[in-house]
């Protein structure tokens, strides 16, 4: 019998910035959920409500545990793939309810790290785009890792209408820009997982380049064996990075199995 060829699927974490119930933003998300089930294969959006968090404040936390609800959210980051955000910008920035959620899902173990993400946004003129650049920021440290292209900034009160009066995205060209970075998201959350599943891919390239340059340098010494020998050490420096990234708390569960070389 011919073996089935399983499709990977993975797993999106959707959160929203604002609260507010007819939220456009909220409203980019159920029409990402949707685009993910009429057209883009292999990829699952869950909407994460990032409402029932409380106000960060470390002293909720007893003995390494969270409250219910803080456990629960970190839960589902931790289970995704990705994450997906949509969020208007307050004060040229993140809103403060999108900042908590992040903050608890950082606690040690970070949730985040070796995420893809994207973000989208609408909002006034500049379609909340400068938030965008803080989370892009926030990224950095909590080694979240947002696709770079398309970008995806919409302003919500320019006409023609973008949304109805529910916060519903009514607007065509807006889903297909939309629907681009959900294939965008899913084709760079498959190819970093890729990367990650391979448990030893930096000691295979480690023990890999070390074979090559002895053999090189056994015979005659060229560019090519000093080229090598140099790749070799930095291949070494990313075994022992990612060796003290695995016994890192901060970082959170991981697959990785320490560098043998
Ligand atoms: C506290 C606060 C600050 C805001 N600051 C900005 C801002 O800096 N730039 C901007 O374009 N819009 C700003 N807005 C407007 C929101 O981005 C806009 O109302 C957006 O539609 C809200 O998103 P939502 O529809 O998803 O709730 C602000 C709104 C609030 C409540």
């Amino acid at each position: 019998m011919e073996a089935l060829a399983v499709k990977p699927v993975i797993k999106v974490a959707a959160l929203c910035g604002s609260l507010r119930k007819g939220s456009f933003n909220r409203g980019l998300l159920r029409s990402a959920i949707q685009l993910s089930k009429e057209s883009v294969n292999g990829m699952e959006i869950e909407y994460i409500d990032i409402s029932p968090l409380p106000m960060l404040n470390t002293d909720l936390e007893v003995n390494g545990t969270f409250p219910p609800v803080v456990e629960a959210f970190r839960q589902k980051i931790l289970q995704a793939d990705s994450v997906l955000f949509a969020s208007p910008e307050y004060n040229f920035s993140v809103t403060g309810p999108l900042k908590n959620a992040i903050d608890w899902a950082s606690r040690p173990p970070n949730c985040w790290a070796d995420k893809a993400a994207a973000i989208v946004s609408a909002g006034g003129s500049f379609g909340g785009g400068r938030a965008q650049y803080h989370l892009r920021q926030i990224g950095v440290y909590l080694d979240l890792h947002f696709i770079n292209k398309p970008e995806f900034y919409l302003n919500a009160f320019a006409p023609p209408a973008k949304f109805d009066s529910d916060g519903n995205l009514i607007d065509p060209p807006s889903k297909e820009r939309l629907k681009e970075v959900l294939l965008s998201l899913l084709a760079f959350t498959l190819r970093l997982k890729e990367v990650l599943i391979s448990e030893d891919f930096f000691g295979v390239t480690c023990a890999r380049r070390h074979r090559l340059s002895t053999d090189i340098s056994q015979g005659e010494s060229s560019s090519f064996s000093l080229w090598e020998n140099g790749g070799c050490s930095m291949a070494h420096r990313f075994c022992e990075d990612r060796n003290s990234l695995a016994d890192n708390r901060f970082t959170g569960p991981r697959t990785t199995r320490p560098c043998s070389k």
